[in-house]
């Protein structure tokens, strides 16, 4: 019997202000697309910003439906959008944010599991890492290399060959 242990690093910046331009930029068209959401049932907004390997960015925000469980994640609407639009490019990064009325919204969410496994696949298929970059409206953000590295264990492609 051996212990095996899993841990990743990730960066904590103070605010969106100390992030790389780049990455601020990708935050801030995140922070925009909140406004696509379609959340009547929860009111938690959350938008989604990819940036491509073409230097296209797609976004997009949860959509949800009075059958719950149909609710679509913004990740996963950036991940379609992203595969329809542009086959066969990957996707470099994604900001994830959110807002929610009468709350602060001063720190970062991150991937749901379903989402995690979404991106674990975009990852996968294009074999390329897709960095996050998670913040609320204000407040620390978190930037992680790879969005696998939430995933530990993943069931993946490789068991089906
Ligand atoms: N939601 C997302 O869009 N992304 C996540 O990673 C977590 C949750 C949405 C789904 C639902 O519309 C609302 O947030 C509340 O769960």
């Amino acid at each position: 019997m051996k212990e095996v242990q899993f841990e990743f690093k990730y960066l904590v910046y103070g605010s969106s202000a100390d992030l790389p331009e780049d990455e601020r930029q990708l935050l801030e068209a995140a922070r925009n697309a909140t406004q696509k959401s379609y959340a009547p049932y929860s009111h938690f907004h959350v938008g989604a910003a990819a940036k491509l390997g073409n230097g296209a960015t797609v976004s997009g925000a949860n959509q949800e439906n009075a059958a719950y469980p149909i609710c679509l994640c913004a990740e996963r609407v950036v991940l379609a959008t992203a595969a329809s639009d542009f086959p066969d490019v990957p996707v470099h990064a994604m900001a994830i944010t959110y807002r929610s009325d009468g709350q602060h919204c001063d720190h970062p969410i991150s991937p749901c599991g379903m989402c995690r496994q979404a991106l674990q696949e975009a990852e996968s298929r294009m074999n390329c890492p897709v960095k996050l970059i998670l913040g609320g409206k204000e407040g620390p953000v978190y930037v992680i290399e790879s969005a696998s590295l939430l995933l530990p264990l993943a069931f993946t492609s490789e068991e089906l060959k």
